[in-house]
C-alpha cells in the first residue's frame, strides 16, 4: 500500500471491530456496523502522515509504546462529531432561563450567592458561551455580587482550543438572534468574537465522561447540561454517565439533555419537568427515583 498524503487506506472488518473496541472502552462512543466508512476515512489520512502502511500499524501505534497518549487524543481530535451552535434549541434554553435560572437565584439569593454550571462535552464553546450570555441577561447589574461558575469540558483538545479563542465564524453563528450579536458580539471581518466580560465567565478542561473521578473533583454543579452526545454512546455507557451526573448534581439540581435523547431506560434518579420541548430533568431526592 502506498503511504502519500492522498493514498487511500481500506479498512477492513477485522481491523474496524478491533478499532471500535479500543474507541469504545476508552471514551464510550459506539461505532456500530456500518460506520466502518467514517473511521476509515477520518483515520485514512492520519495514516498517511504517520507513513503507517495500515490500520494494523496504526492499532499498534495507537495501543503500544510512548506516544499511545498523545495519539488517543490526535484520534479523538479526528473522530469525534462536534457540531454545535450558539443559541441551539431556543426553547429549552427559554426553561434554563425562565425556569431553572430564576429558581436557583431565588434559593440562593439570601445565601451563598453561587451558580455552578457544567456544560459537558460543550465542543467548541457555543453552548456554555450561550448560558453565560443568558445568565449575564438574568442577573444584569447584580451579576457581580454573585459567584457563578461555568465550566465546558470535551474530550477534544481541538475542540476547546477553538472554544478557548472565542472566535467564531457565521456558522458558528446560525442560531443567534440579531440582538445577540450586536450585544455580546463584535465583528472582525468574517468573524465574531464574543465579548471578553462574557468569555472570562467560561472556563473549560479536557474532560473524558468516562473519568468518573475527574468529574468527582469538581464537586456538585446546579445545571449540567449534556446534549447530543449521548447519542454516540450505547446504553450501558449512557447509564453510567447518567448516574455520574445525578451523584454530581446537588438536590434539585437540573439536567438538559438532546431532544433526540431519552434517559428513559436508565434507572439514574432524574424526574422530567412537566414542560413539552423541555428535554429538563430535576434531580429527585432519594427514594423518589423517576420509574
Ligand atoms: C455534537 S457535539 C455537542 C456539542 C454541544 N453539547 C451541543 O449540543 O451543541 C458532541 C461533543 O461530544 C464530545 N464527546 C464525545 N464523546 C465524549 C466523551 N466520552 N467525553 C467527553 N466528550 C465527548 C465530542 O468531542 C463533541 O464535541
Amino acid at each position: 500500500m502506498t503511504t502519500g498524503t492522498n493514498a487511500r487506506h481500506t479498512m477492513t472488518d477485522k481491523q474496524f471491530g478491533e478499532l471500535r473496541k479500543i474507541i469504545y472502552t476508552r471514551s464510550g462512543i459506539h461505532f456500530p456496523d456500518g460506520k466502518k466508512y467514517v473511521l476509515e476515512s477520518r483515520l485514512g489520512h492520519r495514516l498517511a502522515e504517520l507513513e503507517l502502511e495500515d490500520f494494523d500499524q496504526y492499532i499498534a501505534f495507537l495501543t503500544m509504546g510512548p506516544y499511545q497518549t498523545d495519539e488517543f487524543q490526535e484520534m479523538f481530535n479526528r473522530i469525534t462529531i462536534n457540531e454545535t451552535s450558539f443559541f441551539r434549541n431556543e426553547p429549552q434554553l427559554e426553561i434554563f432561563e425562565k425556569e431553572a435560572l430564576p429558581r436557583i437565584i431565588e434559593a440562593r439569593r439570601s445565601t451563598t450567592k453561587r451558580i455552578r454550571i457544567w456544560s459537558a462535552a460543550c465542543s467548541t464553546g457555543e453552548e456554555p458561551y450561550t448560558l453565560a450570555i443568558l445568565l449575564h441577561r438574568s442577573l444584569g447589574v447584580r451579576l457581580m455580587d454573585w459567584h457563578v461558575e461555568i465550566l465546558g469540558t470535551d474530550i477534544s483538545e481541538k475542540a476547546l482550543t477553538t472554544a478557548a479563542e472565542a472566535r467564531y465564524t457565521d456558522y458558528a453563528m446560525r442560531t443567534t438572534p440579531a440582538l445577540v450579536r450586536q450585544r455580546y458580539f463584535t465583528q472582525d471581518g468574517p468573524y465574531w468574537n464574543l465579548q471578553p466580560s462574557i468569555r472570562s465567565m467560561v472556563n473549560f478542561e479536557l474532560h473524558n465522561l468516562k473519568d468518573r473521578l475527574a468529574a468527582k473533583r469538581h464537586g456538585h454543579w446546579d445545571i449540567i447540561f449534556c446534549r447530543n452526545v449521548m447519542i454516540y454512546f450505547d446504553d450501558t455507557m449512557k447509564q453510567q454517565v447518567l448516574r455520574m451526573f445525578a451523584d454530581q448534581l446537588a438536590d434539585n439540581g437540573y439536567l438538559f439533555i438532546g431532544h433526540s435523547e431519552t434517559i428513559r431506560a436508565s434507572d439514574a434518579p432524574f424526574e422530567p419537568l412537566p414542560i413539552p420541548q423541555g428535554f429538563c430533568y430535576q434531580k429527585a431526592r432519594l427514594g423518589r427515583a423517576a420509574a
